[in-house]
Formats: structure tokens, sequence, C-alpha cells
């Protein structure tokens, strides 16, 4: 007797699942993110079956291991290259993510066509047709000649090609338009999206082949599909870019080659994306003259220094509960800062809006932003420009002290190199030796660091 497909419920957001709906997922705590799904069919190949299964592999310890040295391929794209960890790794799997019109499936196209040029690379697209990919590579300028297309969305199929075209490095854009045949739910749903890639990797790892995913992002700005798709891949990329503006970025989220929160930097042309290899220069927007609530900091992305510039614009406030807004730094740090520097520098900003921001769409997630922002924020407010030659890094503490931060004398020499001739840097941090062309002024506590702009 042949009973009706069992349904279950999938979270979007995690991949959890639960016999029955529920408001909450159970395991993420998300609110409205059960799907209905029909059960995935049991695997039946016996003990060690199912999913791959391999029972011939023996327990061996870790030494006997012989380890070649892991192949790394170049992109063609310096920048792409280097988020990478150094090139792209035979038989790893990376997971591209980014909001719509971003540039993903133009920086796959460019990188695939040079990579075409020395190994055997197969693009597989479920999103556009044969002809405007044909399009964009002519309106790039790329040459396709050994570029191999193919427009299909049944994983099967694809993997049946690609065992005849045997790719060593393949693209498919994207995960959400693929769907197998295993599962009887709508393409892009969690389950679709999970299986597929999960064949994809399983082939990735059998064959050896290097595989870029495109995925698409959510409003939230969340991979979408289920979380899992990140933990199943070796490499997890972001795109980013600001509306409007023609640079655009690519961060390691994580990355089982490299380093994470490495960034590369690109500028959108109308040939494509070319890679910009000094980005300090471009965050930087350069004043004629000294500006108030301006500040150069020196944050470090992964394994490379940057120069970045916050502004900070404080303002009487008509409101009983004054605005705290920041654009590219975390708001509850900022609400942390601004109580550091009233208990511990003196300086109130309780009737006053505070507005933060990281020129040129720059995300920086690491506390080496404090103390710089806090000058620009009181520079802003005293309306009196901090020195132009002048560049800071240095975390906040809660007790007023100014904390060290990894890569001092990295971000130091990125400094000079640019020109600037001063540097506030915590006490901890300055280097024995010092650094030419740079003067380097430790401070120990915040009110120390304050006294530049008295
Ligand atoms: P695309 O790679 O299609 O984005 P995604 O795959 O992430 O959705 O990028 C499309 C955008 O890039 C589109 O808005 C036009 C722009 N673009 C250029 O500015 N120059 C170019 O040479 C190309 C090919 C695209
Ligand atoms: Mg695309």
């Amino acid at each position: 007797m042949s009973r009706a497909p069992k349904s279950v419920y999938a979270c979007t957001a995690c991949g959890g699942q639960s016999s029955k709906w529920v408001g909450q997922c159970p395991d993420c705590g998300a609110w409205n993110s059960l799907q209905e799904s029909v059960a995935p069919p049991v695997a039946t190949t016996g003990r060690f079956g199912g999913y791959g299964g391999t029972a011939e592999a023996a327990v061996r310890t870790l030494a006997s291991i012989a380890t070649g040295t892991e192949t790394r391929l170049t992109t063609g794209l310096d920048e792409l290259d280097r988020v990478l960890g150094g090139g792209l790794v035979a038989g790893s799997v990376v997971l591209i993510g980014g909001d719509p019109g971003i540039g993903k499936s133009t920086l796959l196209l460019q990188a695939l066509a040079s990579l075409s040029a020395r190994v055997p690379a197969l693009y597989v697209t479920g999103e556009e047709s044969a002809e405007q990919v044909s399009l964009r590579a002519r309106r790039l300028g790329v040459s396709g000649d050994r570029l191999r297309l193919l427009t299909e969305t049944g994983v099967e199929r694809i993997l049946a090609h690609a065992a005849t075209e045997r790719p060593r490095v393949m693209v498919v854009d994207s995960i959400q338009t693929l769907y197998t045949e295993l599962l009887q739910s709508a393409p892009g749903s969690v389950a679709q999206v999970r299986e597929s890639a999960a064949q994809l990797v399983r082939h990735a790892k059998r064959s050896d082949t290097a595989v870029f995913l495109v995925g698409h992002v959510t409003k939230e700005g969340a991979l979408a599909g289920p979380r899992v798709l990140e933990h199943m891949v070796d490499t997890v990329l972001y795109f980013e870019g600001e509306v409007g503006s023609q640079f655009r970025l690519i961060r390691a989220i994580k990355n089982r080659f490299g380093a994470v929160n490495e960034l590369g930097v690109f500028a959108m042309t109308d040939r494509g994306l070319k890679p910009v290899s000094n980005p300090s220069a471009i965050f930087l927007s350069r004043h004629d003259q000294e500006v108030a609530g301006s500040g150069i900091l020196v944050t470090r992305e992964g394994t490379r220094p940057l120069l970045v510039e916050v502004q900070a614009l404080v303002d009487q406030s008509p409101l009983a509960n004054p605005r705290r807004v920041a654009l590219g730094l975390e708001q509850n740090r900022l609400a942390m800062l601004l109580a550091v520097l009233h208990r511990h520098g003196g300086i109130a900003m309780y009737d006053q809006d505070v507005y933060v921001n990281v020129v040129g769409g720059v995300r920086v997630t690491e506390t080496a932003a404090d103390l710089p922002t806090l000058l620009a924020v009181l520079s802003s407010f005293r309306d009196r420009p901090l020195p132009g030659d002048l560049v800071a890094f240095g975390e906040v503490g809660l007790a007023g002290e100014v904390r060290p931060v990894p890569s001092g004398q990295e971000r130091l020499r990125e400094a000079a190199k640019h020109g600037f001739r001063r540097a506030l840097v915590p006490h901890a941090n300055a280097p024995k030796r010092g650094v030419e062309g740079l003067e380097i002024v430790p401070v120990r506590r915040l009110a120390e660091a304050l006294e530049i702009l008295a």
C-alpha cells in the first residue's frame, strides 16, 4: 500500500526541520520561517550507504596522511585571488552571495574566461539565455574560444555534462534556479537548494573540480536558502557595494583556504570589473582644506591595512531622545563610545544628535575604529578640524583606556606610504624603532588622546 508523501516543515533561515508547522523555528528562533516541503526519500543503501558513506575509507593517524601541496589556479583577477587566499583551490566550492545586479555574473564570467585559457572551464547558467551570456562576454571583451557554456537547471543533467566535459573549474549561476529529480518541491525551496548544493559539493570533491556557486541574498542581507549552505561549502564570499557607487567590495566571510574578512576591491566600468590594487587611495576623500568632523583611520581588512575616512556630524537635537546613527560602524558601539566620552572625557552629548559614517560604503567591524570615531565626533562637536596629516587607530575600553589592536606596524607603514605625518596610536602599539617619516603619538588614556583637539 502506498502512502501519501509525508510533509516536513523546513526553516528557510537555518534549514532545521520540524514535523509540524510552528510560528518560531525551534532551532534558530527565526519567526515565520518554516515552509512546507515533501520529506526527502530515505536512503536505503545499507549500513554504510546514504549520503557520502565511504565504507572503504580506513581510520589512519593524521601524520600518516600524505599531503600534496594544494594546487591553486589564478583567476586572472588579482583581487579575487586575494580573497580566495591566493588563488582558487582545486576541488573547493566557493559560494558567492550578493544583491541582484551587483556584478556576480560579470565577475565570474571574467574569471572563467581567463581560466579557460589554461584549464577546461564550464559556465552553467540557469538564469540567463546563452545569447545573453554571449552578449555580455562580447561587451566585456573576453575571449570565449575555450569557454564552454551550458544552459540547464537540472542538477543530474548538469553533472552528466560535467562528467563528459571534465571541467577543472565550473560556475553555477545560480544555486536557487537548480532542482534535483530526487525531490518534488519547487526550485528555490530550502530542500531543493540544499540537495542541489550537496550534489555539486560531492561532485567537486570526487572529481577535484573547483566550483563557484552564485547565491542570491534576501532583503535582510543573508544568503537566501538555508544557512546550511554556508556550512557545506569551503568558502563564502559576499559581494557588496553602495547604490550609485562604482566600487564593489568582495569579502570572505568563511574560508577554509585563507584568511577571513579579506577584502577585494573592484570598480565596475563599462567593460566589466577592474581590480583596484590601491584601495586606500579611493576611500580617502582628500579635502581641499581641513574640515571639522573628519578623521582618518587605519583599519585592517583580512591581511591588508586600509586607510578610510570616518565622518561625524554632531548637532543640537530637538528630540527628547537624540539620534545616534552609525553607517559602516556598529550602532551599539557608537552609543558605548559616547558614554565613555562622557564619563572619561567629561564631554556630554545627551542633547546632541550624532551621525557617523564611514566614507565609500566600507563597513568597519573592528574595534580599531573606536579612537578615530571619537576624535571625529569631538572634532565636529567643537567645530575644530583634526590635523590633515593625522591618522589614528585604537580600541577604547569602558574604563577610558586606549587598548592595542593587532598589526600596529603594518598600519603605520600604510599611513606613512600615503603621506601621513602623524599617528595617534595606543601606547602598546608604538613601535620601538619608529616608522620612517611618521611622528608617533602614543596614548594610554582617552583623555590624553582628546588633547590633540584641545
Ligand atoms: P550582473 O553581473 O548581471 O549582476 P548579478 O549577476 O550580480 O545580478 O551585473 C549587472 C550590472 O552590472 C548591471 O547593472 C550592469 C552592470 N555592468 C556594467 O556596468 N558594466 C559591464 O561591463 C557589465 C557587463 C555590467
Ligand atoms: Mg546574475
